[in-house]
Protein backbone atom coordinates (compact mmCIF):
# COMPACT_ATOMS: atom_id res chain seq x y z
CA UNK A 1 0.00 0.00 0.00
CA UNK A 2 0.96 3.14 -1.15
CA UNK A 3 0.93 6.15 2.37
CA UNK A 4 1.68 9.29 0.68
CA UNK A 5 0.48 10.40 -2.17
CA UNK A 6 -0.32 14.09 -4.43
CA UNK A 7 -3.25 15.07 -6.98
CA UNK A 8 -3.18 17.85 -9.21
CA UNK A 9 -4.83 19.31 -12.06
CA UNK A 10 -3.63 20.18 -15.39
CA UNK A 11 -4.53 21.71 -18.27
CA UNK A 12 -7.59 23.15 -19.37
CA UNK A 13 -9.76 23.70 -16.27
CA UNK A 14 -13.04 22.23 -16.02
CA UNK A 15 -16.53 21.85 -14.31
CA UNK A 16 -16.33 19.21 -11.59
CA UNK A 17 -12.38 19.37 -11.03
CA UNK A 18 -12.97 20.55 -7.59
CA UNK A 19 -15.84 17.55 -7.29
CA UNK A 20 -13.03 14.74 -8.76
CA UNK A 21 -10.12 16.54 -6.08
CA UNK A 22 -12.51 16.39 -3.08
CA UNK A 23 -12.95 12.89 -3.60
CA UNK A 24 -9.30 12.30 -4.09
CA UNK A 25 -8.61 14.12 -0.67
CA UNK A 26 -11.28 12.43 1.84
CA UNK A 27 -10.24 8.79 -0.20
CA UNK A 28 -6.99 9.02 0.64
CA UNK A 29 -7.67 10.66 4.42
CA UNK A 30 -10.11 7.91 5.21
CA UNK A 31 -7.84 5.23 4.25
CA UNK A 32 -4.62 6.49 6.65
CA UNK A 33 -2.76 8.25 3.79
CA UNK A 34 -0.94 11.67 3.78
CA UNK A 35 -2.39 13.45 0.47
CA UNK A 36 -0.42 16.96 -1.02
CA UNK A 37 -2.22 19.11 -3.62
CA UNK A 38 -0.22 20.28 -5.93
CA UNK A 39 -0.49 23.83 -6.90
CA UNK A 40 -0.80 25.20 -10.65
CA UNK A 41 -0.21 21.83 -12.75
CA UNK A 42 2.87 21.03 -13.52
CA UNK A 43 4.35 24.54 -12.94
CA UNK A 44 3.67 24.30 -9.32
CA UNK A 45 5.21 20.82 -9.42
CA UNK A 46 8.72 22.34 -10.74
CA UNK A 47 8.38 24.52 -8.44
CA UNK A 48 7.54 22.40 -5.41
CA UNK A 49 4.25 24.41 -4.96
CA UNK A 50 2.04 22.06 -2.92
CA UNK A 51 0.71 21.04 0.14
CA UNK A 52 -0.43 18.73 2.56
CA UNK A 53 -4.33 18.57 2.50
CA UNK A 54 -7.20 17.38 5.01
CA UNK A 55 -10.50 16.67 5.07
CA UNK A 56 -11.55 20.39 5.31
CA UNK A 57 -9.02 21.34 2.51
CA UNK A 58 -12.10 20.51 0.07
CA UNK A 59 -15.05 21.27 2.32
CA UNK A 60 -17.58 23.71 -0.04
CA UNK A 61 -15.74 23.08 -3.74
CA UNK A 62 -18.09 20.29 -5.04
CA UNK A 63 -20.24 23.08 -5.92
CA UNK A 64 -17.23 25.35 -7.96
CA UNK A 65 -16.16 25.32 -11.51
CA UNK A 66 -12.38 26.13 -12.10
CA UNK A 67 -10.10 24.12 -9.70
CA UNK A 68 -9.06 25.66 -6.05
CA UNK A 69 -5.38 23.78 -7.05
CA UNK A 70 -5.13 26.15 -10.11
CA UNK A 71 -3.50 24.75 -13.58
CA UNK A 72 -0.84 26.00 -15.61
CA UNK A 73 0.81 25.09 -19.10
CA UNK A 74 4.18 24.48 -18.43
CA UNK A 75 6.57 24.36 -21.35
CA UNK A 76 9.43 23.07 -18.75
CA UNK A 77 7.82 20.13 -17.79
CA UNK A 78 8.13 19.00 -21.42
CA UNK A 79 11.14 18.63 -21.60
CA UNK A 80 12.79 14.90 -19.61
CA UNK A 81 15.20 17.85 -17.13
CA UNK A 82 11.77 19.37 -16.25
CA UNK A 83 10.25 15.97 -15.62
CA UNK A 84 13.61 14.98 -13.62
CA UNK A 85 13.28 18.28 -10.99
CA UNK A 86 9.58 17.43 -10.85
CA UNK A 87 10.14 14.14 -9.70
CA UNK A 88 12.93 15.21 -7.56
CA UNK A 89 10.03 17.32 -5.74
CA UNK A 90 8.16 14.73 -5.07
CA UNK A 91 10.38 12.36 -3.68
CA UNK A 92 11.39 15.20 -1.30
CA UNK A 93 8.12 14.75 0.23
CA UNK A 94 7.75 10.62 0.23
CA UNK A 95 5.04 11.00 -2.16
CA UNK A 96 4.82 7.42 -4.05
CA UNK A 97 2.22 8.48 -6.26
CA UNK A 98 0.14 11.61 -7.96
CA UNK A 99 -3.68 11.94 -9.01
CA UNK A 100 -3.27 13.70 -12.45
CA UNK A 101 -6.58 15.11 -13.41
CA UNK A 102 -6.53 16.68 -16.93
CA UNK A 103 -6.59 16.21 -20.66
CA UNK A 104 -5.14 14.36 -23.31
CA UNK A 105 -1.96 16.87 -23.26
CA UNK A 106 -1.37 16.96 -19.19
CA UNK A 107 -2.07 12.83 -19.18
CA UNK A 108 0.58 12.37 -21.86
CA UNK A 109 3.10 14.27 -19.45
CA UNK A 110 1.95 11.97 -16.81
CA UNK A 111 2.89 9.22 -19.29
CA UNK A 112 6.61 10.59 -19.49
CA UNK A 113 6.43 11.24 -15.85
CA UNK A 114 6.05 7.44 -14.92
CA UNK A 115 7.72 5.99 -17.90
CA UNK A 116 11.13 8.47 -17.29
CA UNK A 117 11.33 8.66 -13.29
CA UNK A 118 9.08 5.65 -12.41
CA UNK A 119 6.45 8.08 -10.29
CA UNK A 120 3.67 6.10 -10.37
CA UNK A 121 0.31 8.06 -11.96
CA UNK A 122 -3.58 7.39 -12.14
CA UNK A 123 -5.02 10.00 -14.51
CA UNK A 124 -8.21 11.08 -14.60
CA UNK A 125 -10.34 12.92 -17.69
CA UNK A 126 -10.55 16.22 -16.65
CA UNK A 127 -11.66 18.11 -19.71
CA UNK A 128 -14.37 20.06 -21.51
CA UNK A 129 -13.65 18.56 -24.71
CA UNK A 130 -14.18 14.60 -24.65
CA UNK A 131 -11.74 13.33 -26.82
CA UNK A 132 -9.77 10.98 -24.48
CA UNK A 133 -9.62 7.98 -26.39
CA UNK A 134 -11.27 4.71 -24.32
CA UNK A 135 -14.63 6.38 -22.54
CA UNK A 136 -17.63 8.25 -23.90
CA UNK A 137 -17.35 10.77 -21.17
CA UNK A 138 -14.94 13.28 -19.50
CA UNK A 139 -15.03 15.86 -16.07
CA UNK A 140 -16.65 18.97 -17.28
CA UNK A 141 -18.23 17.98 -20.75
CA UNK A 142 -21.49 17.79 -19.58
CA UNK A 143 -21.55 21.00 -17.81
CA UNK A 144 -20.07 22.43 -21.27
CA UNK A 145 -22.54 21.26 -23.38
CA UNK A 146 -25.14 22.60 -21.13
CA UNK A 147 -23.61 26.01 -21.19
CA UNK A 148 -23.49 25.80 -25.20
CA UNK A 149 -27.30 24.44 -25.47
CA UNK A 150 -28.02 27.67 -23.28
CA UNK A 151 -26.30 29.50 -25.62
CA UNK A 152 -28.47 27.96 -28.99
CA UNK A 153 -31.63 28.72 -27.57
CA UNK A 154 -30.92 32.37 -26.74
CA UNK A 155 -29.28 32.47 -30.49
CA UNK A 156 -33.06 30.90 -32.02
CA UNK A 157 -35.16 33.80 -30.39
CA UNK A 158 -33.43 36.83 -31.87
CA UNK A 159 -31.96 34.65 -35.23
CA UNK A 160 -35.79 34.24 -36.06
CA UNK A 161 -36.85 37.43 -35.19
CA UNK A 162 -34.41 38.73 -37.85
CA UNK A 163 -34.64 36.22 -40.10
CA UNK A 164 -31.12 35.29 -40.16
CA UNK A 165 -28.54 32.71 -40.07
CA UNK A 166 -26.93 31.98 -36.70
CA UNK A 167 -23.17 30.62 -36.38
CA UNK A 168 -22.29 29.38 -32.95
CA UNK A 169 -18.37 28.44 -32.37
CA UNK A 170 -18.08 26.17 -29.80
CA UNK A 171 -14.58 24.15 -28.28
CA UNK A 172 -13.74 21.07 -28.62
CA UNK A 173 -9.70 21.64 -29.77
CA UNK A 174 -9.79 18.84 -32.28
CA UNK A 175 -12.83 17.59 -31.67
CA UNK A 176 -16.21 18.07 -32.78
CA UNK A 177 -17.93 16.00 -29.79
CA UNK A 178 -19.28 19.26 -28.50
CA UNK A 179 -20.30 20.44 -31.20
CA UNK A 180 -22.21 17.51 -32.36
CA UNK A 181 -24.08 17.05 -28.84
CA UNK A 182 -25.03 20.36 -28.57
CA UNK A 183 -25.96 20.82 -32.28
CA UNK A 184 -28.02 17.46 -32.35
CA UNK A 185 -29.80 19.04 -28.78
CA UNK A 186 -30.19 22.56 -30.55
CA UNK A 187 -31.61 21.19 -33.67
CA UNK A 188 -29.15 22.75 -35.63
CA UNK A 189 -29.62 22.39 -39.70
CA UNK A 190 -25.94 22.34 -39.52
CA UNK A 191 -22.99 21.09 -37.67
CA UNK A 192 -19.32 21.30 -38.44
CA UNK A 193 -16.87 18.92 -37.13
CA UNK A 194 -13.42 18.03 -38.03
CA UNK A 195 -14.28 14.32 -38.36
CA UNK A 196 -16.78 15.52 -41.16
CA UNK A 197 -16.19 17.08 -44.73
CA UNK A 198 -18.18 19.98 -45.54
CA UNK A 199 -19.03 21.77 -48.99
CA UNK A 200 -20.20 25.64 -47.83
CA UNK A 201 -21.35 25.83 -51.51
CA UNK A 202 -23.61 23.16 -51.02
CA UNK A 203 -24.68 24.28 -47.64
CA UNK A 204 -25.24 27.71 -49.08
CA UNK A 205 -27.58 26.66 -51.75
CA UNK A 206 -29.48 24.47 -49.76
CA UNK A 207 -29.74 27.82 -46.83
CA UNK A 208 -31.08 29.48 -49.88
CA UNK A 209 -33.48 27.05 -51.18
CA UNK A 210 -34.78 26.72 -47.82
CA UNK A 211 -35.44 30.25 -47.70
CA UNK A 212 -37.33 31.08 -50.89
CA UNK A 213 -39.36 27.57 -51.13
CA UNK A 214 -40.71 27.19 -47.96
CA UNK A 215 -40.31 30.67 -45.95
CA UNK A 216 -37.62 28.97 -43.77
CA UNK A 217 -37.44 31.84 -40.16
CA UNK A 218 -33.82 31.40 -39.62
CA UNK A 219 -31.20 28.74 -39.94
CA UNK A 220 -28.50 27.47 -36.97
CA UNK A 221 -25.01 26.15 -37.64
CA UNK A 222 -22.86 24.94 -34.72
CA UNK A 223 -19.16 25.08 -35.80
CA UNK A 224 -16.57 23.24 -33.81
CA UNK A 225 -13.32 25.40 -33.65
CA UNK A 226 -11.17 22.74 -35.35
CA UNK A 227 -13.60 22.92 -38.75
CA UNK A 228 -13.14 26.09 -38.25
CA UNK A 229 -14.17 29.84 -37.94
CA UNK A 230 -17.20 30.94 -37.02
CA UNK A 231 -16.66 34.77 -38.23
CA UNK A 232 -15.21 33.60 -41.37
CA UNK A 233 -17.60 30.71 -42.42
CA UNK A 234 -20.37 32.97 -41.60
CA UNK A 235 -19.15 36.33 -43.64
CA UNK A 236 -18.77 33.59 -46.78
CA UNK A 237 -22.39 32.16 -46.16
CA UNK A 238 -23.93 35.34 -45.92
CA UNK A 239 -22.14 36.45 -49.51
CA UNK A 240 -23.16 33.32 -50.73
CA UNK A 241 -26.38 33.61 -50.18
CA UNK A 242 -27.11 37.04 -49.70
CA UNK A 243 -28.66 36.28 -46.16
CA UNK A 244 -28.32 38.53 -43.17
CA UNK A 245 -25.84 36.27 -40.84
CA UNK A 246 -24.50 36.88 -37.23
CA UNK A 247 -21.66 34.86 -35.97
CA UNK A 248 -20.72 34.12 -32.04
CA UNK A 249 -17.80 32.44 -30.66
CA UNK A 250 -18.76 31.16 -27.17
CA UNK A 251 -14.89 30.87 -26.21
CA UNK A 252 -13.94 30.66 -22.45
CA UNK A 253 -17.79 31.12 -21.27
CA UNK A 254 -17.50 27.05 -21.53
CA UNK A 255 -14.72 26.07 -19.22
CA UNK A 256 -16.70 27.59 -16.10
CA UNK A 257 -20.30 27.23 -14.36
CA UNK A 258 -21.27 24.83 -11.56
CA UNK A 259 -20.96 21.67 -12.91
CA UNK A 260 -24.02 19.65 -13.28
CA UNK A 261 -24.80 16.64 -11.30
CA UNK A 262 -23.80 14.56 -14.18
CA UNK A 263 -20.22 15.57 -14.04
CA UNK A 264 -20.09 15.97 -9.70
CA UNK A 265 -21.60 12.55 -9.13
CA UNK A 266 -19.02 10.93 -11.91
CA UNK A 267 -16.00 13.52 -10.73
CA UNK A 268 -16.75 11.95 -7.42
CA UNK A 269 -16.66 8.40 -8.49
CA UNK A 270 -13.89 8.54 -10.39
CA UNK A 271 -11.99 10.69 -7.88
CA UNK A 272 -12.70 7.46 -5.14
CA UNK A 273 -12.03 4.79 -7.76
CA UNK A 274 -8.37 6.67 -8.73
CA UNK A 275 -7.43 7.19 -5.85
CA UNK A 276 -7.98 3.48 -4.28
CA UNK A 277 -6.31 2.43 -6.65
CA UNK A 278 -3.38 4.43 -6.51
CA UNK A 279 -2.89 3.34 -2.86
CA UNK A 280 -3.01 -0.07 -3.69
CA UNK A 281 -0.36 -0.24 -6.50
CA UNK A 282 -2.08 0.93 -9.64
CA UNK A 283 0.35 2.84 -12.27
CA UNK A 284 -0.29 4.01 -16.04
CA UNK A 285 -4.33 4.02 -16.44
CA UNK A 286 -6.87 6.49 -16.55
CA UNK A 287 -10.32 5.88 -15.05
CA UNK A 288 -13.24 6.68 -17.14
CA UNK A 289 -16.47 6.00 -18.00
CA UNK A 290 -17.49 4.17 -20.83
CA UNK A 291 -21.17 3.00 -21.27
CA UNK A 292 -21.89 4.42 -17.75
CA UNK A 293 -19.69 2.41 -15.97
CA UNK A 294 -16.39 2.85 -14.75
CA UNK A 295 -13.18 1.61 -16.79
CA UNK A 296 -9.93 1.76 -16.70
CA UNK A 297 -7.91 2.20 -19.87
CA UNK A 298 -3.76 2.05 -20.46
CA UNK A 299 -2.73 5.13 -19.95
CA UNK A 300 -0.57 5.01 -23.21
CA UNK A 301 -3.48 4.04 -24.90
CA UNK A 302 -5.36 7.01 -23.90
CA UNK A 303 -2.52 9.19 -25.05
CA UNK A 304 -2.07 7.88 -28.72
CA UNK A 305 -5.37 6.93 -29.45
CA UNK A 306 -7.59 9.35 -31.47
CA UNK A 307 -11.01 9.09 -30.02
CA UNK A 308 -13.34 9.02 -33.10
CA UNK A 309 -17.07 10.58 -33.51
CA UNK A 310 -20.08 8.06 -33.29
CA UNK A 311 -20.56 8.06 -37.19
CA UNK A 312 -24.18 6.60 -36.05
CA UNK A 313 -24.02 10.18 -34.23
CA UNK A 314 -22.88 12.17 -37.38
CA UNK A 315 -25.52 10.57 -39.58
CA UNK A 316 -28.38 10.92 -37.17
CA UNK A 317 -27.37 14.90 -37.18
CA UNK A 318 -27.83 14.97 -40.49
CA UNK A 319 -31.48 13.41 -41.12
CA UNK A 320 -32.49 15.50 -37.87
CA UNK A 321 -31.85 18.75 -38.83
O1 LIG B 1 -8.87 21.54 -23.89
C1 LIG B 1 -9.87 22.37 -23.38
C2 LIG B 1 -9.93 23.65 -24.17
O2 LIG B 1 -10.98 24.43 -23.68
C3 LIG B 1 -10.11 23.45 -25.66
O3 LIG B 1 -11.44 23.13 -26.00
C4 LIG B 1 -9.64 24.79 -26.17
O4 LIG B 1 -9.25 24.75 -27.53
C5 LIG B 1 -8.44 25.06 -25.27
O5 LIG B 1 -8.72 24.40 -24.04
C6 LIG B 1 -8.18 26.52 -24.99
O6 LIG B 1 -6.96 26.58 -24.28
P1 LIG B 1 -6.60 27.88 -23.41
O7 LIG B 1 -7.51 27.92 -22.22
O8 LIG B 1 -5.15 27.65 -23.01
O9 LIG B 1 -6.80 29.07 -24.31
Amino acid sequence: MRKTIAVMTSGGDSPGMNAATRAVVRTAILNGAKIFGVYNGYRGLLENDMIEMNRRSVSDIIQRGGTILGTARSQEFMTPEGRAKAAENLRERGIEGIVVIGGDGSLRGAQCLADEQNIAVVGLPGTIDNDIWGMDYTIGSDTASNTIIDAINKLRDTASAHRRIAILEVMGRHSGWLALITGMSGGAEYILVPEDSFDLDKIAAEIRAMYDENQKRYVLIVVAEGAGSAIEIGMKLEEKTGIDTRASVLGHIQRGGSPTVIDRVYASVLGEKATLALLSGVSNVVYGIQHGGIVNVNLYDAVTKKKQLDPEYIRMAKVLA
